[in-house]
């Protein structure tokens, strides 16, 4: 085998219900079934280039080589797609962000699904969308939604084969847009993996399971009807039941710093005086704040006057994941 290259794009999402815990950790099978808007304008492009000439991987993530854990963790995921292409080989990954990593968005998903469609690539390997989402799941799980884009769900099952991610609607579908409020550059404590690996542990996750399929049919009706106040309300529930998971797992998780309340209760204040916007907070302090794209202006400004927002990055809804 001669080397073989691909590159390709993808973009980060917001999850509107989240993904908290894992029903398989080895799997990446969640523990509920979760839904996300693509984030456009931000973009993870990469290219893998596999050689069986070479003795070992090189990856230069964002101009550096990578660190022995985000190694391990890119070369496991080479190695599922090598083995479904029955090839041995070694890479040379680069792969290079256009948003700062520690701003608050979950750069794994965009990273996992961009490796995920460049890796099958360059292995020959040409797979439908769906499986596509499955193996990008194996990697990070919200890269499953990633390779999508638009407004996308992606299904819990109890083994590999159900559990992908699909489009719910497509991009145009409601012009929203996510401005997400930079509070805080520092890099998390605690990682989404681990903190997965916690969510059992809290006496709350059993409760929040429980009522996952309700949200998930209020975020999928509230999506298909564009109706902003269901989606507002659903979104803002969902985000404080996986907050108040992760604070009262053992040990407790708190992501938030003190401006990120800040800004929830600004954004709360603001929809009762009638403005739409509403929050969401991944796992980390910076907040998501959603509103129509003909308020946006209206929104950044008012952001911008709140203590302690450092920046603001506006996205649009997003393309899928695609070769380049
Ligand atoms: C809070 O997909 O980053 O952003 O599968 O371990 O890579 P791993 O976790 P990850 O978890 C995302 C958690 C979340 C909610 C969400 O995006 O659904």
């Amino acid at each position: 085998m001669s080397t073989r290259t691909a590159s390709a794009v993808a973009s980060p999402n917001i999850a509107l219900v989240k993904y908290w815990g894992n029903r398989d950790d080895a799997l990446r099978l969640p523990a509920n079934g979760s839904i996300s808007m693509t984030l456009g304008g931000l973009e993870t492009r990469t290219t893998v280039d596999l050689d069986p000439l070479l003795d070992q991987d090189t990856l230069l993530l964002n101009g550096a080589p990578a660190s022995p854990d985000s190694h391990r963790r890119v070369r496991q995921h080479l190695d599922l797609i090598c083995d479904l292409a029955g090839l041995r080989a070694r890479a040379r990954v680069v792969s290079q962000a256009n948003f700062p990593s520690g701003a608050g968005i979950a750069s794994s998903a965009s990273a996992f699904a961009a490796l995920t469609l460049a890796a099958c690539a360059a292995a020959g390997l040409d797979f439908e969308p769906r499986t596509l989402s499955r193996l990008a799941r194996r990697g990070s799980g919200s890269a499953a939604r990633s390779i999508f884009g638009g407004f996308v769900e992606w299904h819990t099952a109890d083994s590999d084969d159900g559990s992908f991610a699909e489009p719910l609607a497509p991009p145009d579908h409601w012009p929203l847009v996510d401005l997400v409020a930079i509070v805080s550059r520092d890099p998390k404590t605690v990682g989404s993996t681990p903190g997965h690996a916690l969510a059992q542990t809290s006496p709350l996750q059993e409760a929040r399971l429980a009522d996952a399929p309700r949200r998930l049919a209020e975020c999928r009706r509230a999506i298909l009807t564009r109706d902003f106040d269901r989606l507002a309300a659903v979104a803002e529930q969902d985000s404080n039941l996986m907050h108040a998971v992760m604070q009262t797992s053992v040990p407790p998780l708190v992501y938030w710093a003190p401006q990120t309340l800040t800004v929830m209760q600004s954004i709360a204040t603001w929809r009762a005086g009638s403005l739409p916007v509403f929050y969401t907070v991944d796992a980390g302090p910076n907040v998501h704040c959603l509103c129509p794209a003909e308020l946006a202006s209206e929104v950044t400004s008012r952001l911008h006057g709140l203590p302690g927002v450092l920046d603001i990055l506006a996205c649009p809804p997003g393309q899928a994941a695609h070769l380049i």
